[in-house]
């Protein structure tokens, strides 16, 4: 079984979808670690609930970026994480954790990248009026949503579609394709 951590930085849902996939037999993997750079998100009240261990930092209380990936990989090392699986989390990730776990961290992103990076990618595709946005699974590097991509589906944005709705109609999305995705990924079945 691949030895997973999972980061992230608010609800969790993605996290949650993770971890049923597993409990159900979906995805043959193990959470082994939740990351989480705010004290307050609710990821870390799943994560109690569902007796998985966890991590929880905030960044102001390091002098800088490597300060705090040091301590993360030393937690990584620990628990001998073999995959690092990005799941809303707030941060780029530096040269720090990217060294160690190079073609080994993975992203979800709710747009088609390379259309709409960046925070708020939802809102963008919306108010941009496109027909058509989607979700993207891909390698992380050193930029912002710019790493090789592995996989992506599209989501319709229809006639009165409000914001939220595009959201959960994302959302749905990617709670299907991440696991799956995961899947493919811990048993090398990736093209
Ligand atoms: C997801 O939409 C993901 O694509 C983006 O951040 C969001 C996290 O949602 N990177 P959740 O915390 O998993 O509910």
């Amino acid at each position: 079984m691949k030895r997973l951590a999972v980061f992230a930085s608010g609800n969790g849902s993605n996290f949650q979808s993770i971890a049923e996939a597993i409990k159900s037999g979906k995805l043959e993997a193990e959470i082994c670690l939740v990351v989480c750079d705010r004290e307050d998100a609710y990821v870390l009240e799943r994560a109690k609930l569902e007796n998985i261990d966890s991590f929880s930092f905030s960044a102001k209380n390091y002098s800088n970026k490597t300060e705090y990936e040091s301590e993360i990989l030393e937690k990584l090392r620990q628990y001998e994480i073999e995959f690092i699986i990005l799941a809303g989390y707030m941060r780029l990730i530096g040269p720090t954790l990217l060294q160690k776990y190079s073609q080994a961290i993975v992203n979800i992103h709710p747009s088609l990248l390379p259309s709409f990076p960046g925070k708020d990618a939802i809102g963008q595709a919306f108010d941009a009026g496109v027909k058509e946005t989607g979700v993207t699974v891909h390698y992380v590097d050193d930029g912002m949503d710019t790493g090789p991509v592995i996989a992506q589906k599209a989501v319709p944005i229809l006639e009165g579609d409000t914001k939220d709705i595009l959201q959960k109609r994302i959302q749905e999305m990617e709670h299907d394709l991440y696991p799956s995705v995961l899947q493919e990924l811990c048993h090398k079945k990736l093209t």
